[in-house]
C-alpha cells in the first residue's frame, strides 16, 4: 500500500482532501492513476494500491532514461485528461498559484511566518510590475479554453511501473488552462537545466543564453512530448504553446518559491532560474521554439 496523510486543520489542506474524495468517489479516470483503497477525513489518511516496482519521472530522468519515447507517452496522457469531458463535481476555483493576491501585498500571517529567501523573493515578485502584469494577464484567459487539468505537474507525479504510466497527486486538479500542465513539463526540465548553470553570476542576458544552451540538450523531450499532446488533443485552442512557454516561466517562480522555504537568502542558481523564467513570461512568443513548444 501507499499510504500519505494530508494533515488536517488548515483551509488549504481541507479543500486539497476534498478534490481528492471529489475524484475518487465519483470514480472519474480519464487517465490511469493508483488505485485509492480508503481515506479517513479525520486523520486526513488516504491509502493506494502500492505500484511496484516503479520509478517515477524525476528518478528516470535522473538516472538518464528519460528519453522521447517516455516524453510522447506523457504527453499523450496529458492529452487526453485535458480531452476529457468536464464532470459536474470538478473544482472551478482559480489555482492557488501563481499566488495573484500576494504580488501586490503578504497577508500579515505569511509575512510573519516568511523565512529570510522568501521575503527575497516577494521582494524581487512585488518590485516588478511588468512581470506581475504578465501574470495577472495569464492568469485571465476565457472560461471557454479551460479544460480538466492536473495543476502541479511535475515529473515526479508520473509513476512508471509495469509498463504503465500512472499520474499520481490529484488534489489540485480542477478546471483551468491545460497551458499550465504542458508548461509545468516543460518548466521542470528547464529547471533542471538551470542547476547545471555554474558562475551564476554573470548579467541577466549571458545566464539567458547559458541557460538556452544547456537547456538545448533536453529539448528533444519537451518537443517529442509536445508533438505527441498535439497528435492526441482535440482542437487545442491557437495560444495554447505561447501560453504553456509563459507558464513553463512561471514554474521556475513556483520551484524557487517551493526551494526558498526555510533558505536564509535565495542561492545564485535559484536567481538565475528566475531570470529565465521572467524572460519567458514577459516574452512566450519569443521564446515558445526555443523550449520546444514551436507552433
Ligand atoms: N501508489 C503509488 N505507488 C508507488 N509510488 C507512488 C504511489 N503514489 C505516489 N508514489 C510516489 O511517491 C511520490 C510522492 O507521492 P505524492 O502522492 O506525489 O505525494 P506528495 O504530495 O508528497 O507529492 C510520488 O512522486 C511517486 O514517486
Ligand atoms: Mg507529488
Amino acid at each position: 500500500m501507499f499510504v500519505k496523510q494530508i494533515e488536517p486543520g488548515t483551509p488549504e489542506a481541507d479543500r486539497r482532501f476534498r478534490r481528492l474524495i471529489a475524484l475518487e468517489s465519483a470514480d472519474w479516470m480519464p487517465v490511469p492513476r493508483p488505485r485509492c483503497l480508503g481515506w479517513d477525513a479525520e486523520s486526513g489518511l488516504l491509502v493506494y494500491e502500492l505500484v511496484t516496482p516503479a520509478r517515477d519521472g524525476r528518478q528516470l530522468a535522473d538516472d538518464g532514461d528519460f528519453d522521447e519515447a517516455t516524453a510522447g507517452r506523457l504527453g499523450r496522457l496529458v492529452a487526453e485528461l485535458h480531452d476529457a469531458p468536464s464532470p459536474h463535481w470538478l473544482d472551478v476555483s482559480a489555482p492557488r498559484l501563481p499566488p495573484l493576491g500576494e504580488l501586490d501585498a503578504l497577508p500579515l500571517a505569511v509575512y510573519r511566518n516568511a523565512c529570510a529567501a522568501e521575503l527575497e523573493l516577494w521582494r524581487l515578485l512585488q518590485g516588478d510590475e511588468a512581470l506581475v502584469a504578465a501574470l495577472k494577464r495569464l492568469c485571465a484567459v476565457p472560461d471557454a479554453l479551460r479544460t480538466p487539468a492536473h495543476c502541479d505537474l511535475r515529473l515526479d507525479q508520473f509513476v512508471l511501473g509495469g509498463g504503465d504510466v500512472r499520474l499520481v497527486d490529484w488534489d489540485e486538479l480542477r478546471l483551468a488552462d491545460p497551458a499550465r500542465d504542458i508548461g509545468a513539463f516543460a518548466g521542470e526540465w528547464l529547471y533542471r537545466s538551470t542547476w547545471d548553470i555554474a558562475g551564476a553570476d554573470a548579467d541577466h542576458e549571458a545566464v539567458v543564453a547559458r541557460g538556452a544552451a544547456r537547456f538545448a540538450e533536453v529539448r528533444p523531450l519537451v518537443r517529442s512530448f509536445w508533438r505527441a499532446y498535439r497528435e492526441v488533443r482535440r482542437e487545442p485552442d491557437d495560444g495554447l504553446g505561447r501560453r504553456a512557454a509563459a507558464f513553463a516561466g512561471w514554474h521556475q517562480f513556483d520551484r524557487v518559491l517551493a526551494a526558498a522555504e526555510g533558505q536564509s537568502r535565495l542561492r545564485p542558481v535559484e536567481r538565475a532560474a528566475l531570470g529565465i523564467g521572467r524572460a519567458l513570461v514577459l516574452d512566450p512568443g519569443r521564446f515558445a521554439d526555443t523550449v520546444g513548444l514551436t507552433a
